[in-house]
């Protein structure tokens, strides 16, 4: 019997969008300008997760407008030939925690299971975590990137691929920088996306 493709994920990101601007299962709902729920294909292989969103984010709407999205979308490029239109991005909490302080436990525990359905409808092949909230939560480790990453674990039908966050590169700059593009080469083999 011929294999049906699975259904496109995007009216149901959508209803789930929908929801999640009205969120108030936190205290961030209080001090956000919009929900940031997630931008890009629906059905990608590969979804990046980020940490939360910042001022630039809050305003826009969308993840990694700033700074490091910036340099993500460089590396993005670069690396594996690709814009963000052809990748899914989210955050672990959808909104931006005042003076972009690190999300609180109680926080990443009531914005997860938006994670978690993001997760469910994307089905990405490759989940890259951009440092330490994303890949400690999904990986369910207290490890920090710096020792995580240069591997790559299972993770659901997948892998992950922890990275150091595009804020992190910024500030440690060449050698951080040379760090995450090896770690987006390491998602691309995973992809088999042509060198
Ligand atoms: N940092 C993040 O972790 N996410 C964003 O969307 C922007 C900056």
């Amino acid at each position: 019997m011929a294999s049906e493709a699975a259904p496109s994920a995007t009216p149901a990101l959508a209803e789930l969008a929908r929801r999640a601007a009205t969120c108030t299962a936190c205290g961030l709902a209080a001090g956000r300008t919009q929900v940031v729920f997630g931008v890009g294909d629906p059905d990608a292989d590969l979804m990046f997760v980020g940490e939360g969103p910042g001022r630039e984010e809050d305003l826009q709407g969308e993840p990694f407008v700033g700074r490091s999205g910036q340099l993500l979308d460089r590396l993005m490029g670069e690396e594996l030939g690709i814009d963000r239109s052809r990748c899914y991005i989210a955050n672990v909490v959808k909104c931006r925690p005042p003076e972009n302080r690190d999300p609180l436990p109680a926080e990443i525990d009531a914005c997860r299971p938006y994670l978690e359905a993001q997760l469910d409808l994307v089905r990405p092949v490759v989940v890259v975590t951009l440092g330490n909230f994303a890949t400690k939560l999904l990986l369910g480790t207290d490890r920090g990137i710096t020792s995580l990453r240069g591997a790559a674990y299972p993770f659901r039908d997948g892998s992950l691929v922890p990275t150091f966050h595009p804020a992190a590169a910024l500030r440690g700059g060449g050698v951080v920088v040379a760090q995450l593009r090896a770690d987006l080469v390491r998602a691309k083999a995973l992809l088999g996306w042509s060198p």
